[in-house]
């Protein structure tokens, strides 16, 4: 077992974890963050996105030991995040989520386009969202929901 301190959604505390333990297990299983939703576990769908260092990354690619000292940010860290919150009321009204399995990974992502793009239109998300796997295919309301969000974003800042 490995030692490690992590800053998790604003509190900084120590862990003791496995050395071959994934982020993602890690924050599931030990932390109870179940919003990190594992699909894959290659890096390929995208559902256990979660904010590493201020980024967007696929934790089920990282080692809980790799993340000694970082910043790590999951979907129940954002609850009082300005933008997560106009993209989840967008979300809603988009009706840009079914079963709601890729939603997490898909709110972090949206987030994550809406911090370096000033209103990205949808060709931009839908090229900064294709590593994102919806399987109830979903994507047109999803697409639309970052739109009106950046839009909505973008005026009120301007
Ligand atoms: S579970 Fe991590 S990318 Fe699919
Ligand atoms: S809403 Fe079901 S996987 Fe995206």
């Amino acid at each position: 077992m490995t030692e490690i301190t992590l800053h998790l959604n604003g509190t900084q505390a120590a862990h003791t974890v496995e050395p071959r333990q994934t982020l993602a297990d890690f924050l599931r299983d030990r932390c109870g963050l179940t919003a990190t939703h594992l699909g894959c576990e290659h890096g390929a769908c995208g559902a256990c996105t979660v904010v590493l260092d201020g980024q967007a990354a696929r934790s089920c690619l990282q080692l809980a030991v790799m993340c000694d000292g970082r910043s790590i940010q999951t979907l129940e860290g954002l609850r009082a995040d300005p933008v997560m919150e106009v993209l989840r009321r967008h979300f809603h009204e988009s009706h840009a989520l079914q079963c709601g399995f890729c939603t997490p990974g898909m709110l972090i992502m949206g987030r994550d386009i809406l911090q370096r793009y000033r209103e990205p239109d949808a060709q931009t998300i839908r090229h900064e969202l294709s590593g994102q796997i919806c399987r109830c295919t979903g994507y047109a309301g999803i697409v639309d929901a970052i739109v009106a969000a950046g839009r909505e974003i973008g005026t009120a800042t301007r």
